[in-house]
Formats: C-alpha cells, sequence, structure tokens
C-alpha cells in the first residue's frame, strides 16, 4: 500500500504551521507593479466631484491629476486609465468630441506626460462619454449600433490620444474588426510603438453602472443597453473566439471585464493564449464591497488584498481597480 498522499504522512497543515513556510511556498502574490488606477477627469480648475456610488473614487479637474500621479508613482502602479467627464452641451449624435485635439483627454495625456513621462498613459477607445445616446457607437434612425462607420470615428480617436501621447490604447467598444483597422492606422501613421490594450472579453453586465454615473452616461443611456455588442454572460466559448481575433488583429494584451464574477474566463483565456491578460475589477464589484465594507460586514484592507490576489491565481498579469492606490499602500506597509 501506498503511503503517498496518506495522513500522518503527508500533513499539509505542516506548511500552514509557521509564518515563515506560509510566505516561502506562497504561489500567487500581489505587487503594486500588477495595479492599474483608472482616474476620472473633468475641465474646471480645483474641481473634485464625489459619485455617491463610487465611495473614494472622486472626479478630478486636469490641474488635480499631477498629484494622482505622483502618487501613483510613489506607490510603484506603473499606469493609470483616463476617462473623461463630458460637458452635456459637447455631447453629440457622432460624439466627434473625442477626436477633437484640444479635448480634456488629449489635454490629459500632454499634460501628464511632459511632467511624468514614466507613467504609463492608458485611455478607452470608445464613444459612451461623447454621444447624446450613451452608447458605445454610433447609432441609426432605428437604433442600431452602425459596426464599420463606427470603426471609423474610433480610428480618429485612437489617433488623436496616441498623437498626445498615450502609450496604450484601449478599445472598449466591442465593435468587429477595430483592432485591425486602428493597428492599421496606428502603423500607418508613425505610431507603431503605441499598445493596444483589447476589451476583448467584455461582458453586457450590471456591474458597470457606477462607471456610467462617474462618466456621466447612466441619463444618456437610460434604459438601453449594450447587449448587440459586449458578450453574453452565458458565454465562455465565444469569448475566447473574441480573444483570439484580437490577437490576430494586433492586440499587444487582451483584458477580461469584469473581474470577480469572470475568473473562470480569465483562467481559460491565460491557458489557451500566450498574451498578456488583464482584467478589469469594475466600479460595480468596487462599489459592492466598499458598501459592505461601510456597514463593517467585511474588513477592508484584508478584503481587497484577497479579492485582488485572486485576479493574480487565475493568471491575470494586472489588474485594473478603484482599489489600486488603497491596495499598493497595504502591500508597502506590510513589506
Ligand atoms: C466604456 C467603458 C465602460 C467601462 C469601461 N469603459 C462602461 C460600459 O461599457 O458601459 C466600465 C468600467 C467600470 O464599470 O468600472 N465603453
Amino acid at each position: 500500500m501506498s503511503i503517498i498522499g496518506k495522513y500522518p504522512y503527508t500533513r499539509l497543515r505542516r506548511l500552514r504551521a509557521k509564518d515563515f513556510s506560509r510566505r516561502l511556498v506562497q504561489e500567487a502574490t500581489l505587487h503594486s507593479k500588477d495595479l492599474i488606477y483608472p482616474i476620472f477627469i473633468m475641465e474646471g480648475e480645483k474641481k473634485s466631484e464625489s459619485v455617491a456610488s463610487l465611495p473614494g473614487v472622486d472626479r478630478v479637474s486636469l490641474d488635480r491629476l499631477p498629484s494622482v500621479a505622483e502618487e501613483c508613482l510613489k506607490l510603484g502602479i506603473p499606469a493609470v486609465a483616463l476617462f473623461p467627464y463630458i460637458e452635456r452641451n459637447l455631447k453629440t449624435d457622432d460624439g466627434r468630441e473625442s477626436w477633437n485635439d484640444n479635448g480634456l483627454i488629449p489635454k490629459a495625456i500632454k499634460l501628464l506626460k511632459r511632467n511624468y513621462p514614466e507613467l504609463g498613459l492608458i485611455t478607452d477607445a470608445a464613444l459612451d462619454p461623447y454621444t447624446t445616446h450613451g452608447q458605445d457607437g454610433l447609432v441609426n434612425e432605428h437604433g442600431e449600433i452602425l459596426n464599420d462607420e463606427t470603426i471609423e470615428v474610433l480610428v480618429n480617436q485612437a489617433l488623436c490620444y496616441a498623437n498626445a501621447g498615450a502609450d496604450v490604447i484601449a478599445p472598449s467598444d466591442m465593435m468587429d474588426g477595430r483592432i485591425g483597422k486602428i493597428r492599421d492606422a496606428l502603423e500607418s501613421s508613425n505610431l507603431k510603438n503605441t499598445l493596444i490594450l483589447a476589451y476583448s472579453a467584455k461582458f453586457a453586465s450590471s456591474f458597470y453602472g457606477p462607471f456610467r454615473d462617474a462618466v456621466g452616461s447612466t441619463n444618456t443611456l437610460g434604459v438601453k443597453g449594450k447587449e448587440t455588442y459586449q458578450l453574453d454572460f452565458c458565454n465562455s466559448k465565444e469569448a475566447l473566439r473574441e480573444v483570439g481575433l484580437d490577437i490576430e488583429e494586433g492586440a499587444d494584451m487582451v483584458m477580461v471585464k469584469p473581474g470577480m464574477p469572470y475568473l473562470d474566463i480569465v483562467k481559460a483565456v491565460t491557458e489557451k493564449y500566450e498574451i498578456p491578460t488583464f482584467v478589469y475589477q469594475v466600479s460595480g464589484e468596487y462599489a459592492m464591497l466598499k458598501a459592505a465594507f461601510a456597514n463593517r460586514w467585511l474588513v477592508e484592507e484584508k478584503t481587497v488584498i484577497e479579492v485582488l490576489t485572486g485576479f493574480k491565481r487565475a493568471g491575470a498579469s494586472a489588474i485594473l481597480t478603484y482599489f489600486a492606490l488603497d491596495a499598493a499602500r497595504s502591500i508597502q506597509s506590510a513589506a
């Protein structure tokens, strides 16, 4: 009879008995270099606006960006993702403010690149903050989202942000074929080193609500959904097809979004493809946890590290999270 795996020869608790051995055998670990901090920006000066559904995350005016950037760099966070709060009078059906060279995002990119060139800048390619209807793409008179016409606008937007100095363009629109078209445009515009982070497995989710509050698209979108372009949450094979296509079209990194309810997708993507896979712990996941912390139903610091480490264990190489600063601080103080 084999003794392998049999009590008392095998006692897994031996390794767990002391702190030194627990630490030595840790598999996935979370570092501040794994984190990306999303920032909501708006016009104006000396302004911070709280967002009720995102406690602890403010929209900030451009002049407040440098202090956020400095904090990220101090904590070892490699990159930030910039999202705009666009004034209602600049929103149009075609979202043309999205490729205004003097718009909010290009101004933010230039400001940050000038002062903090080492901080990675990620910007979304999608129209929802800029459109009167709150959809990520162009809409025809029947309410259909137009794929190919949308891509032309996304290409303008991607070139606008890349020209302003964005390091990473992150198409979050889920139109078919947009990665290839954006890659083509970057190549032929002498922007061949601009990275593309494809929101490849982006599900039509109820967890985006607080984000839509933060960018001001909750009212413009109304009760309409995004099911005709974002993935059905019942499907994982289709998510893998999306990832495969985006890799073929020239993505440098891919993303799964949301995070916590989609860890199986993170795992499946990282097992199947040899490409860095990012995960977005989205606004609703953050809001849900914050509500539990506020009620003292969960203990904040340890819970945040546990959840974020779960993404690493599933195979993610980086995590977009509104907890980035808090998590980096607790990692730093534990070191
Ligand atoms: C826009 C976009 C969304 C998010 C990131 N980019 C919302 C959406 O698709 O409706 C969600 C991020 C979050 O919820 O934190 N295309």
